[in-house]
């Protein structure tokens, strides 16, 4: 939500910047190349450590195409292999999350430990030269930031702590990796997902679509501290004794022990490729952005709140929840009119504001990996 102000704009030069040219948004060519040089290659955002408490316990995230089971093992690390059996390549898992004690293939009931190891293989032991140990489930990178989990495809990929290094211990008083997710919201939205980053790095767009939220952040307000790369944002004042709710009261006790400053603040940034994460004192929010098309976008929005929110007099998680809910739409209602018109053959890049430098720069930076 955050554009810059005057102090703290980026030189001159970039504001001459244009929003990105038609092909990126309608080829199909160019969607298949982002799925391999970003989405197969980066660190991506797949949900957090609170999602699976127990051994056991997993998920499946599609990534580049491929199904994923993101699961807690025996000895309580997150792991995270492929959905793909080592027989005949059945699918192991359907559901998108559930809890299990082995991992068993539905066609001929080979099973694997929660740590991709083959324990039984029925009859294969008739086959000569058959050695399960040869037969575990391929593992994915894994890794936690934070309390998020995020994989990655890539097998040479850099670790995750040195991925998140510029960003060490900036969000701790936050206690995100202590948050607990309480309602999810999956939005398919018809635009192309550089949309959905290239609308929530501006507030520009504030008065005209967020007539709600503009009262409790000016939307000239904004202050970016990271301006350039993979991480972008900064924060927005909230109005004094108000919290970005429907009933503008807060929602819940504080997530954190923040600095006092922060107790009037929502800080937003953007984590290149597929992250969104919004950090207001009583709740944080945090979009994961799935491109599955052109212009098709699946987005699982969470509502994180402090593990022990429930108990406190003033908790109302639904006030913050309908109050984003609705703030979601109206964004997903401009970028699929932005898409349908980025569609057309009049379309031409179009000149950025000087309160779009950090749309601008996400641009930058995805035309980094492209390039
Ligand atoms: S394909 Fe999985 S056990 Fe045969
Ligand atoms: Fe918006």
């Amino acid at each position: 939500m955050a554009s810059t102000r005057s102090t703290l704009q980026p030189p001159l030069e970039k504001h001459s910047a244009t929003t990105l040219e038609q092909r990126y948004f309608v080829s199909a060519q160019l969607f298949a190349r982002e799925q391999q040089e970003i989405f197969a290659r980066s660190w991506l955002l797949a949900g957090h450590v609170n999602d699976i408490p127990n051994p056991g316990d997993y998920f499946l995230a599609n990534v580049a195409g491929e199904s994923l089971i993101i699961v807690r093992d025996a000895t309580a690390d997150v792991r995270a292999c492929y959905n793909v059996c080592r027989h005949r390549g059945t699918r192991i898992c359907e559901n998108e999350s559930g809890s299990v004690r082995i991992l068993q293939c539905p066609y001929h009931n080979w099973s694997y430990g929660l740590d991709g190891r083959l324990l039984a293989a029925p009859h294969m032991d008739e086959v000569t030269g058959f050695s399960k140990d040869e037969y575990s489930l391929a593992q994915v990178n894994v890794g936690v930031w934070e309390g998020f989990i995020f994989v990655s495809l890539e097998p040479d990929q850099l670790p995750l702590s040195d991925w998140f290094a510029p960003l060490t211990g900036k969000f701790s008083p936050w206690n995100l990796a202590r948050l607990n997710c309480v309602r999810r919201i999956t939005y398919d939205v018809r635009a192309n997902w550089k949309l959905i980053f290239q609308n929530y790095s501006e507030c520009y767009h504030c008065p005209g679509v967020h007539p709600a939220l503009s009262k409790l952040t000016p939307y000239d307000s904004a202050e970016n501290d990271l301006c350039e790369g993979p991480f972008l944002g900064g924060f927005m004042p909230i109005r004094r004794g108000h919290s970005l709710t429907l009933s503008g009261n807060a929602s819940a006790r504080p997530v954190g022990d923040v600095p006092s400053e922060y107790n009037h603040r929502v800080l937003y940034y953007s984590i290149f490729p597929n992250m969104l994460l919004s950090m207001h004192p009583d709740y944080v929010m945090v979009h994961q952005v799935w491109p599955r098309a052109t212009d098709r976008t699946l987005i699982f929005c969470d509502w994180l709140f402090h593990p022990n929110a429930a108990g406190s007099s003033n908790y109302n998680p639904e006030d913050a929840i309908e109050f984003w809910d609705m703030t979601n739409k109206q964004d997903w209602h401009v970028c699929e009119l932005s898409q349908q018109g980025i569609a057309s053959r009049a379309y031409k890049p179009g000149p950025y504001s000087s309160r779009e430098s950090i749309p601008a720069a996400w641009d930058r930076e995805y035309l980094r990996h492209m390039s």
